[in-house]
């Protein structure tokens, strides 16, 4: 390592001094800087002093160099450890790297107030701290990080107002403060003193109150302009026209008011974004946009706009979204937006606009998504619709089209929701034979002939079918059977003959009203003789088949029948193929058990899969019956045993399994019932608020449960759904877990895809499930962890209806990270003598709910953590609960 020409010896010694101890001095700032940090992911395996590996830390995961002063030596000039899943300490040690200008932490799990030594830093640039778990306040001192250049503290857990401090980073040139917690004005030093910046991002923070200054205008250079889902109120400053550099303007979902600059248009030429949805502002809409042919993407929205829209539409090549539903438009939709080439999405629903849909659509070759409904346009469908290749979604409902449908309207391969109903339309609907992906067809609300499409059967996602309130004769489609649909609504038509089987069952009796030739079990009318019912008996299979033929001869031709005979004899086996398996005495037989499943007895709104009905046996007991319908096709032999090893199980924690019943299409689970419903429904509601002891108690016997199924039973058992609605409490507050393992009966897949599109972001899901799809017994940890949060706050885990739309997970978090917070999470209902045990079940809960799963505890830790608390009330409070802890360790 000495310097290869010989100066005089001390000099020598000196000079390969300086440069080994600047570079090594380096790279003990870095191990230094990483000694703090926890690497759970052993990301930085390679950062190693250079005495044990012979990488120069210039070359280290992350490290960026220049060249310092000397040659030979080099410099850390950049840190990019964006995404390592690190946590622990930012360290300023770092800040001896006397070059260090970018910094870039993002995407990892740093849980801390601000890191405000890295002001130290003194060449530092870009500071990039976005996505991490960043809370606590902007202190004043912000101002010492005079040389940055990049701020970003996007999505962490900031909170306070915006310190005047700021105004100090006069070379700011983004400014992203996206989505934190920030609250109060902006204070007018950002718009006076911060003169560089191009991106300013104040969005999603919603405890922000402010206006949005005129002096704005002065931020001249910007070009990005972020402030939606804020609290931003008052009027649209006229000096924003000044921002002549502008290419995004996001003001959506705020609360502004008045009108819309004149000239907002035409100054703003080079915007390529343009969004004001989702406020109060009025007036009509500005001429002139498009001027600058840049703009993308135009939505107006869920606002007060009325008048007509400017015809110079037409000049908007590059547009492809066209947003301004929900106003108070009128005259006609302009015509040249329905063939701009570039086109993928218009909407323009709840307005009174007028017109026709052109021929001219089928110029629109890239759209995707049309929706117009409720206003006055008037117009055939055109055939134009039908040859656009990308459509997948048009919706026209409560219009006054009219004529007959194309032959072609559903030939997009994509399509896959369409609205028509309430419009004028007749004639015949035509055969589908290509719109594989349709969902949702609702053509309710016509005058539509004829009879039903029979090729509907032959669409495999099709799940909800509204052809209501028309003039359809004929029978309905035996092939339907075939349909998962959720949804299917033929009411007030002319239809008749005998109703397929499996359409009954599970669906409401009301969408068959309104045709009184049609017959069937829970109809009005029986099928007589010529009518046959398709029984669950599974007695007449060839005569019902045979007569089912003859139902539908006089509609269709002898082939047709022909192809509907061997169709219906085959779902009708189906039907009756069931298997049961009874773990007690029901005397329920299948035909009444699913007959007993309708309207009346569901229970809810079902979970994510499926309904649960509440049933009574002829002995008057209650029984809950889960219809499980999504799940992955398995043999009868192999499902059978999972579900008895399911119902073996017998634990006082755990719902009891009475037996199930298995068809293809459908699973029936039968289990106790349980009269109290659910620990989601009594959590805390106004009328009903359980107290302490009892919630302590629930907590510990679920936290039994859980135990038993982790550990005590053979084979061991994941629940993989905990959550309150899943522990059902009786008549005593015995809780009992349901809903348990069902990834053991619907398969994985379709376990897992349910999980994927029904709680993905649900909180009681742990967060590593996203990046790690093996579930683990922490996930059970974690989600019992959130319950225990919900007990001990008396908040509920989500809820979607208050502004304060935190769930439990974040908001204890938060709260917890403030001096006294844990004090302020506890349920104020509930006495304050219970305070010490609560603090002692919220660290608990705390320590479950981790984000890292190793360092969450076993149920079993758990359940003897919480009987700990428990029993330490006895000491102080002998006399009242040494009975119910008896009970309780039983
Ligand atoms: C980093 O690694 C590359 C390739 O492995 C090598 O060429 C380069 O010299 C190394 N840089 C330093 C400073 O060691
Ligand atoms: C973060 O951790 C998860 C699991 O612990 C892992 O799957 C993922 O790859 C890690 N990310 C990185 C960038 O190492
Ligand atoms: C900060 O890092 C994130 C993640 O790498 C990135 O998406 C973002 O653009 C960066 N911020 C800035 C201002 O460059
Ligand atoms: C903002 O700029 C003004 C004028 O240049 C200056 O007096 C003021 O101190 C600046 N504010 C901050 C917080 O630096
Ligand atoms: C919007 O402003 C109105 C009147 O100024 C006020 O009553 C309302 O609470 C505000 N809404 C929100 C969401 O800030
Ligand atoms: C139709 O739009 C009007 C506003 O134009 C709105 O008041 C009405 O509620 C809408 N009707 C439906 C059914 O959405
Ligand atoms: C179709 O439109 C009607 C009327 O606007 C609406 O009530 C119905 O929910 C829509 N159906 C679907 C599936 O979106
Ligand atoms: C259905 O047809 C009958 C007679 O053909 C007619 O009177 C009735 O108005 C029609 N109903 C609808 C909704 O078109
Ligand atoms: C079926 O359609 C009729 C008429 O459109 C409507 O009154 C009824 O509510 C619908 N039934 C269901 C279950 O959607």
């Amino acid at each position: 390592m000495a310097s290869l020409f010989r100066p005089p010896l001390l000099i020598s010694l000196a000079f390969a001094f300086f440069v080994l101890g600047s570079s090594s001095s380096e790279e003990s700032t870095l191990l230094a800087f990483k000694s703090s940090i926890d690497d759970l992911t052993n990301s930085l395996s390679n950062w190693v002093s250079s005495s044990s590996s012979p990488i120069h830390f210039c070359n280290w995961t992350g490290i960026s160099c220049v060249s310092s002063s000397s040659p030979s030596s080099l410099s850390v000039s950049a840190i990019n450890l964006q995404g390592l899943n690190l946590s622990g300490e930012i360290s300023s040690s770092i800040c001896e790297l006397p070059r260090l200008v970018h910094l870039n932490l993002a995407d990892n799990q740093f849980n801390q107030p601000i890191p405000l030594h890295l002001s130290q830093c003194s060449s530092l640039e870009t500071l990039n701290l976005s996505n991490n778990l960043i809370w606590g306040t902007i202190p004043d001192q912000i101002s010492l990080f005079r040389s940055l250049i990049v701020l970003d503290f996007a999505k962490n857990h900031i909170e306070g107002k915006i310190p005047e401090g700021i105004g100090a980073l006069k070379n700011l040139q983004v400014l992203n403060l996206r989505s934190n917690l920030i609250s109060g004005r902006v204070p007018s030093v950002i718009f006076h003193n911060l003169t560089e910046l191009t991106v300013l991002d104040l969005s999603e923070n919603s405890y922000l109150m402010s206006d949005i200054p005129n002096e704005i205008g002065k931020l001249v250079k910007l070009q990005e302009l972020w402030l939606q889902s804020s609290g931003f109120h008052g009027e649209i400053p006229s000096s924003l026209l000044d921002l002549s550099s502008l290419s995004v303007l996001d003001l959506s979902q705020n609360n502004l008011t008045g009108k819309l600059p004149e000239m907002m248009g035409s100054s703003l030429n080079n915007l390529v974004f343009f969004d004001v949805s989702v406020n109060k502002l009025m007036g009509s809409f500005p001429n002139g946009f498009c001027s600058g042919k840049s703009l993308v993407s135009l939505s107006v929205h869920t606002n007060f706009f009325t008048g007509t829209l400017p015809d110079s539409l037409n000049k908007c090549l590059n547009l492809e979204r066209f947003e301004v539903q929900n106003n108070g438009f009128s005259g006609d939709f302009p015509k040249s937006l329905w063939s701009l080439p570039k086109i993928k999405l218009i909407r323009a629903e709840n307005n009174g606009f007028s017109g026709e849909i052109p021929e001219s659509i089928s110029m629109a070759a890239h759209l995707e998504q049309v929706q117009l409904d409720n206003n006055s346009f008037s117009s055939k469908i055109p055939r134009g619709l039908g040859s656009i290749r990308s459509l997948y979604r048009f919706s026209a409902s409560l219009n006054l089209f009219y004529g007959e449908l194309p032959s072609n309207f559903c030939d997009s391969p994509l399509m896959s929701i369409i609205n028509l109903s309430h419009n004028s339309l007749s004639g015949r609907i035509p055969e589908l034979k290509n719109c594989k992906k349709l969902v949702s067809l609702s053509l309710a609300g016509n005058s539509f002939t004829g009879v039903i499409p029979t090729s509907l059967a032959d669409l495999p996602v099709l799940t909800y079918l509204d052809l209501s309130d028309n003039n359809l004769t004929g029978s309905i489609p035996r092939g339907l059977e075939n349909l998962k649909l959720a949804l299917f609504n033929v009411s007030f038509n002319q239809l008749s003959g005998a109703v397929p089987f499996s359409l009954i069952s599970g669906l409401p009796a009301s969408f068959l009203q309104g045709n009184p030739d049609l017959c069937g079990p829970g109809l009005q009318t029986p099928c007589s003789q010529g009518h046959p019912t398709n029984h669950v008996s599974g007695l007449k299979k060839m005569t019902c088949a045979l007569i089912s033929i003859a139902c539908v001869l006089g509609v269709l031709s002898l082939a047709a029948g022909f192809v509907l005979y061997y169709r219906s004899f085959k779902s009708k086996s189906r039907v009756d193929n069931w298997h049961s398996v009874y773990f007690y005495p029901l005397r329920i037989s299948e035909h009444e058990l699913i007959m007993g499943m309708n309207e009346k007895t569901a229970q809810g709104h079902g979970g994510a899969f499926g309904q649960v009905f509440v049933l009574s046996l002829p002995s008057r007991e209650l029984i809950a019956v889960k219809k499980l319908v999504n799940f992955g096709s398995r043999s009868w032999k192999s499902l059978k045993v999972e579900v008895e090893t399911l119902a073996k199980i017998r634990h006082k924690n755990i719902i009891k399994f009475l037996g199930f019943c298995y068809s293809d299409d459908a699973i029936f689970l039968i289990y106790e019932f349980l009269h109290r419903r659910s620990l989601a429904d009594l959590i805390c509601r106004n009328d009903s608020c359980l107290n302490w002891n009892v919630r302590l108690r629930i907590a510990i016997e679920v936290a039994q449960g859980l135990a038993y199924l982790h550990r005590d039973c053979v084979p061991h058992l994941l629940h993989r759904n905990v959550k309150s609605s899943n522990i059902l409490l009786d008549a005593d507050f015995v809780p009992k877990l349901t809903d348990f393992a069902l990834h053991h009966i619907v398969g994985e897949s379709a376990f897992h895809s349910t999980v994927a599109s029904e709680s993905a972001h649900s909180c009681y899901i742990a967060p590593e499930y996203k990046y790690n799809k093996k579930a683990t017994a922490q996930m059970d940890v974690y989600s019992f962890g959130v319950v225990l949060l919900e007990l001990v706050t008396g908040r509920q885990a989500e809820r979607s209806e208050s502004t304060d739309s935190l769930d439990v997970v974040q908001w204890v978090r938060r709260k917890v990270n403030l001096a006294n917070g844990a004090s302020q999470v506890l349920d104020p209902s509930v006495s304050e003598q219970s305070q010490r045990q609560m603090l002692e079940a919220l660290d608990i809960a705390l320590q479950c709910t981790s984000m890292m799963p190793e360092k969450r505890p076993s149920m079993l830790e758990v359940a003897k953590a919480l009987q700990l608390i428990d029993s330490t009330t006895n000491l102080h409070d002998v006399a009242s609960s040494a009975a119910e802890d008896e009970s309780v360790s039983s």
